[in-house]
């Protein structure tokens, strides 16, 4: 089986953090979101892999993941020049899949118990697509489906009055026959070519489609809570796989003073310097980054960045280099971009 990992789009509601870099690249737990899905894959078998890259610095994604030979993977890149949609991404990938089955995922999709059996259930199965299933709250937001007798009979793209909560999460387990069906397809509404209405195309031609109900946590990371909730979810599950009853998490070469407390789970990644901080729960800190006097809750704070202010940061996520330096005390909100400086 192959794989193919969506890494385009523009990541409009996760501005400004997306205007430097593409949002799968966004660290959630000091890891960038679509390593979590490539390690999926490697960790279920599928070591073929093709990365859908857009407009939005596609140089970033081969620069990080090169060849795929650290990551344990062969690693193709396949342009999409703009977000045509996800069936339009799957349409570019033909020859790469030849006469294999396959399985795309969604760059910034991240499912807490992985891949495999999934991938074995498809690969001994006769049917040409299964999909995994989600219950969720604003099934609107969402394809959702019509399930009769445990058969899927609709799929329906963010539907006014949804037929079920059921959403479809953005894994899709296919075979070569999707390519003659995308070719019949239409730009929708949103002038995107989708994979529900080619996923429905296929039920209309007469063949069944198979599914699966996700169990564990699932979160699409499109939007700002969205990621914060993610951060949240693994740390969480981080500290019960890896027994770390504290949840703490310190790298290489880190100094942190007497005065400060950390709160599991926290994760900080290697040479930062804490001083007189109170960091937690629920807190991702980045590779150099320097804290002082300040108070962190739930909250990223990526790579090189310096605070040093009493302000109670809450919710939050601070990218790359950021810097904010206040006398103030008083509990804030940030979404920083890279390179952001506040000074108060
Ligand atoms: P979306 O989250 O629907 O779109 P987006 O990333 O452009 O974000 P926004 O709505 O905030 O502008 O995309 C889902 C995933 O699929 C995401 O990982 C990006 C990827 N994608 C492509 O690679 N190509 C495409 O044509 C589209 C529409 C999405």
């Amino acid at each position: 089986m192959k794989g193919i990992i969506l890494h385009g789009g523009h990541g409009t509601r996760l501005r400004p953090l997306t205007h430097t870099g593409p949002k799968q690249l966004i660290k959630i737990a000091n890891k960038p979101m679509s390593q979590y899905v490539l390690e999926d894959l490697r960790d279920a078998g599928i070591i073929d892999i093709a990365i859908i890259i857009g407009d939005v610095y596609p140089e970033k994604v081969k620069e990080f993941y090169g060849n795929g030979k650290k990551f344990g993977v062969n690693l193709t890149y396949i342009y999409q020049n703009k977000p045509h949609g996800i069936a339009h991404a799957i349409s570019l990938c033909k020859d790469f899949i030849g006469e294999n089955k396959f399985v795309v995922y969604l760059g910034d999709n991240i499912l807490r118990t992985g891949l495999l059996s999934y991938v074995q259930k498809f690969e001994s199965s006769s049917k040409e697509a299964q999909i995994l299933l989600a219950e969720v709250e604003n099934p609107s937001a969402f394809g959702v489906v019509k399930i009769k007798d445990n058969k899927i009979l609709h799929i329906i793209e963010k539907p006014k009055e949804p037929p079920s909560n059921f959403a479809v999460i953005g894994v899709y387990f296919l075979t070569p026959k999707i390519f003659k069906i995308i070719k019949q397809l239409k730009p929708s509404w949103r002038g995107e070519l989708e994979i529900t209405e080619a996923l429905q195309l296929l039920m209309d031609s007469g063949f069944e489609l198979d599914h699966d109900y996700v169990t564990g946590w699932w979160k699409d990371t499109g939007t700002p809570n969205d990621i914060l909730h993610a951060n949240k979810l693994i740390l969480e599950s981080m500290s019960i796989e890896i027994k770390n009853t504290d949840g703490i998490f310190i790298g290489k070469n880190c100094i942190i003073d007497s005065e400060s407390k950390i709160i599991g789970p926290v994760i900080i990644d290697d040479n930062c310097v804490i001083s007189s901080s109170i960091i937690g729960p629920y807190v991702s800190i980045g590779k150099n980054s320097f804290l002082k006097n300040c108070q962190i809750k739930n909250s990223i704070i990526m790579d090189n960045c310096i605070i040093d202010t009493p302000i109670k940061i809450i919710n939050s996520i601070i990218a790359d280099e950021t810097e904010i330096n206040s006398s103030e005390s008083k509990e804030s909100t940030y979404l920083l971009g890279e390179r952001s400086k506040i000074m108060l």
